[in-house]
């Protein structure tokens, strides 16, 4: 399918760890434009690392479907690119340009490429000239220390990208600093290609203010998402506060997606996910946490998690 940017286009931020294919068909439903894998590393790709190819999959739902990459090294770029290739289905690969992981950082790749913009460049192109999906994006922060975003977006463009998300910090500012939504505007007003604006977007009043603001041509929420997966449902169809009893289906969807997906760990790792979730309001949630962090059977998990997600919120009747 193709990204409709005649109107606001509304994407699930990729977010490592969490944003898998249960987690993105859960945000589906709730009618998200653009989903995006996880980001992968071009390196463990080409290396034929199973986890890393099972990364590629996609829920049927997933339609327009992006793949993120990382990498800096122009042949592993190539090759992770032609490997994707063979993945139908998939509408875009995503350059990241943002990471700040020191891990990811120290091999120029993530938000290091924004310290060698003639590299970053070399990397669009190579996605451009050899994928064979309808398109290429990349995915930036601001800057690495200082803020050089508007020069990092027309080069972006000047390379093929075809849109950008823009994640309104540097590097420098991680998760924590305010996040500049007139760099964002000036961004949109140099460059001509469609512009996602993301960072601490976790309402729908907020989604329709950073729209007008920087008059992107869509949104992006990453952690808002985690915990209230049907915001997208909130800010397109003016849905109201979930009812305890919509919130319980969701868990428990949730839940049995990640056991069909990943087995017995599914349990395991569907721990942040509840630790997200009890926060909504419920009663004895810390205790539940204690709880739910030393249960690894799924069964027993389930039934723990259906009965507290059985209880109502105090204005239910
Ligand atoms: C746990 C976590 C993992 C992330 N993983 C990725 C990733 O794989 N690729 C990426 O481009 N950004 C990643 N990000 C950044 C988010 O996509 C997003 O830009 C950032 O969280 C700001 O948006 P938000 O305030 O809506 O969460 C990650 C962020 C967090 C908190």
């Amino acid at each position: 399918m193709k990204l409709d940017f005649s109107k606001p286009l509304y994407a699930l931020a990729p977010l490592a760890g969490f944003t898998d294919l249960p987690f993105r068909s859960v945000v589906k439903k709730f009618g998200v434009d653009l989903t995006v894998s996880e980001m992968i590393s071009s390196n463990a790709l080409v290396h034929n690392s199973k986890k890393t190819r099972r990364m590629l999959e996609k829920a049927p739902t997933e339609d327009p479907y992006s793949i993120q990459i990382a990498g800096s090294d122009l042949d592993v770029i190539r090759r992770a690119v032609e490997i994707i290739n063979e993945e139908e289905g998939v509408n875009a690969i995503d350059l990241n340009c943002g990471c700040p992981a020191p891990k990811v950082v120290n091999n120029l790749q993530g938000s290091s490429l924004l310290t060698d913009l003639p590299q970053m460049a070399k990397v669009i192109e190579t996605i451009k000239k050899y994928s064979n999906k309808p398109y290429t994006s990349m995915k930036m922060r601001l800057g690495f220390n200082e803020k050089n975003h508007v020069e990092i977006a027309r080069i972006a463009e000047a390379s093929g990208a075809d849109y950008i998300a823009v994640h309104g910090r540097t590097r420098a500012g991680r998760y924590k600093a305010a996040v500049d939504y007139d760099a964002i505007r000036e961004i949109k007003e140099a460059i001509s290609i469609p512009v996602i604006a993301n960072g601490d977007i976790d309402s729908p009043q907020k989604a329709a203010e950073v729209l007008s603001y920087t008059g992107a041509d869509g949104i992006m929420i990453g952690r808002a998402a985690v915990k209230e997966p049907w915001i997208f449902a909130q800010i397109k169809e003016g849905m109201s506060k979930p009812s305890s009893a919509l919130i319980k289906e969701v868990v428990l969807e949730h839940f049995d997606q990640m056991i069909s997906y990943y087995d017995r760990y599914g349990a395991i790792i569907f721990r942040k996910n509840l630790h997200s979730y009890s926060k909504a309001g419920y009663e004895g949630a810390s205790a539940f946490r204690d709880t739910i962090n030393r249960i690894e059977d799924p069964k027993e998990m389930r039934e723990v998690i259906e009965a507290f997600f059985s209880q109502k919120f105090y204005y239910e009747d």
